[in-house]
């Protein structure tokens, strides 16, 4: 288990937070599995009923970590599969997963609210996919669940015209359910899950299943954005892009 993610059961709700505050929460393979072992773990008799993922003040997470990109664009073997094993554990979450977003939420940390069944944004949270400026295409189903939820022109914009959102305009276009104060983001959260958690387990399964349809297609999505994925991190300008964050001067 990676120590950047810390796991707390406070009764029926799992708390998942990512916790790498001195990277803005980039996302380490450590870290994916981490999280989709405590995301695949809360299903069948298992006591959790509702799983709450949240970050720390200022970030929910600034995405993959790029020095890993970099990795794979240098020769290893595209987006790794602990990112996979993550993207399935939330395409097949049995339980309901709720979101706390403060600050940013780049990439990954803002395609995730696309399996989530609530969230919550602060007025800090700040979404963005830079996936194309960055040579690459977007991931974690965010090609076929953007456009179904915000339509296709608003889809773009974020998805390859990288345009981030705040939270109040996260909210407008259906991304995340409620902006609250940053410094209750995690309480309202809370709050939503706990309502999830005390309604009954079964019709909670049953409806949400009737709702999200069966995960085969999302998880061929995954698959299909996967494969243009390990061929644009081996591309030039995704090179090109990974070196300019990481030989950066402030
Ligand atoms: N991968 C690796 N390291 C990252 C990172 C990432 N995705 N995002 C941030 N970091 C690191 C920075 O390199 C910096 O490390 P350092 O202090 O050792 O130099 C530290 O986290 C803090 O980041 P910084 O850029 O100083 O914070 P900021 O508040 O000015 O900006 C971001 C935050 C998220 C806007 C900015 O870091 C960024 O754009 N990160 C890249 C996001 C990205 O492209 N992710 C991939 C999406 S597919």
């Amino acid at each position: 288990m990676s120590i950047n993610v810390i796991i707390i059961d406070q009764g029926p709700v799992r708390l998942i937070r990512m916790n790498r505050p001195d990277k803005k929460n980039a996302l380490t393979s450590g870290m994916y599995d981490g999280m989709a072992q405590a995301i695949e773990s809360a299903s069948g008799d298992s006591p959790i009923r509702c799983i709450v993922i949240a970050g720390v003040p200022g970030a929910f997470s600034a995405g993959n970590d790029l020095g890993d990109f970099m990795k794979a664009a240098t020769g290893g073997e595209g987006l790794g599969n602990s990112v996979l094993r993550f993207l399935y554990s939330l395409a097949r979450a049995e339980r309901p997963l709720v979101a706390a977003v403060q600050g940013v939420a780049v990439g990954i940390g803002t395609t995730m609210m696309l399996h989530c069944d609530y969230a919550v944004a602060a007025s800090d949270a700040r979404f963005s996919t830079p996936f194309v400026a960055l040579g690459l295409v977007p991931e974690a189903a965010s090609s076929l669940l953007a456009p179904r939820l915000m339509g296709h022109r608003r889809a773009f914009e974020l998805l390859v015209m990288g345009k981030p959102l705040s939270g109040e305009e996260a909210k407008a276009c259906g991304l995340v359910n409620q902006v609250a104060p940053a410094d209750q983001v995690e309480a309202e959260a809370m709050k939503a899950a706990q309502a999830i958690a005390a309604l009954p387990l079964e019709g909670v399964a049953i409806s949400r299943r009737l709702m999200k349809g069966a995960p085969d297609e999302i998880v061929k999505r995954i698959d299909d954005e996967a494969e243009q994925f390990k061929l644009r991190l081996k591309s030039p300008e995704a090179r090109k892009a990974f070196e300019a964050f990481l030989s950066r001067k402030k």
